[in-house]
């Protein structure tokens, strides 16, 4: 496996690649990488024969600056992993190279009500950039296969549309969440959570799990809604942000269920300082 910093390196690598007919396969992350991230590295590298991994922590979005000095940094670590998952190459930018234009960039992704919900609504130009950075990517390794994963379901959501918009020839594949053994989402934040709070961040995988039975049972939304914020409510160190039910066909909120294999329950919140995501599918 190389390590590689430079697109001026990795393009001529990746067409000799091409060029002997091999499908090429691409992992964005932003390091600090854990069993999710292998999952993503994995899931490419058994459909790509050469699969690229960017590390690349992207300040443009990032709409609060502590968590962008927050971001942890386990580059040796990431690299011995990604040897063992099944890397071919690492392509760990500098900010200029991928920024190189940035002061004179007018290029803005935007996408109307898609920013208005969940993760839009509550993190303003995040998504315009982490398209910015994904088209970039895309743009440098022209990949045929990309990896994301579940946990990030609206990202997930983004990417396959920009995808179909943008007429991108890459197929897409979203990989099941790994989990903690109490069920806690695999994320780098993860490692921020200090060791006395650590059995509280079970409650958003346990409130999901909760939310999901109580509409299997029968119960309305807005009775599992309820619920889920009293459950919040009894922890000073935990704060809801969103509890919400999602047509995955069109990516909008929902009050009814209507379509059940197309049913995610989603929430975001905050455990302390630190704000965490997760979400299900309802079949
Ligand atoms: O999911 C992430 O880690 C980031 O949003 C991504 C896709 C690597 C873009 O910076």
């Amino acid at each position: 496996m190389k390590v590689i910093n430079l697109k001026s390196e990795l393009i001529p690598i990746l067409k000799k690649e091409r060029s002997a007919g091999k499908k090429i396969g691409l992992v964005p992350t932003m390091g600090a990488l854990h069993g999710g991230h292998l999952s993503l590295v994995k899931a490419s590298s058994i459909e790509a024969d050469f699969t690229v991994c960017s590390i690349f922590v992207n300040p443009t979005q990032f709409n609060n600056q502590e968590d962008l000095l927050k971001y942890p940094n386990t580059f040796d670590e990431d690299i011995r992993k990604l040897k063992m998952a099944g890397c071919d190459i690492v392509y760990a930018p500098p900010h200029e190279d991928l920024y190189e234009n940035e002061s004179k960039r007018i290029t803005e992704f935007s996408f109307g009500e898609f920013e208005q919900i969940l993760e839009g609504k509550y993190r303003p130009a995040h998504f315009a950039g982490v398209a910015l950075v994904v088209s970039k990517l895309f743009n440098i390794v022209t990949p045929d296969l990309t990896c994301f994963g579940q946990k990030d379901l609206q990202q997930y959501y983004l990417i396959r549309q920009l995808i179909k918009d943008l007429s991108y020839n890459i197929e897409i594949r979203c990989v099941p969440t790994v989990r903690e053994e109490d069920g806690l989402a695999m994320s780098s934040r993860n490692l921020r959570i200090p060791h006395e709070l650590r059995p509280l961040a079970a409650t958003f995988y346990q409130c999901l799990i909760t939310g999901k039975e109580m509409l299997k049972n029968g119960e309305s939304i807005s009775s599992a809604k309820r619920k889920v914020k009293e459950i919040f409510s009894e922890s000073a160190e935990l704060k809801l942000d969103y509890f919400e039910m999602i047509d995955t066909g069109n990516f909008k909120i929902i009050d009814q269920i209507k379509n059940e294999n197309e049913t995610s329950l989603c929430i975001a919140g905050y455990l302390n300082n630190i704000r965490l995501i997760d979400n299900v599918n309802y079949n």
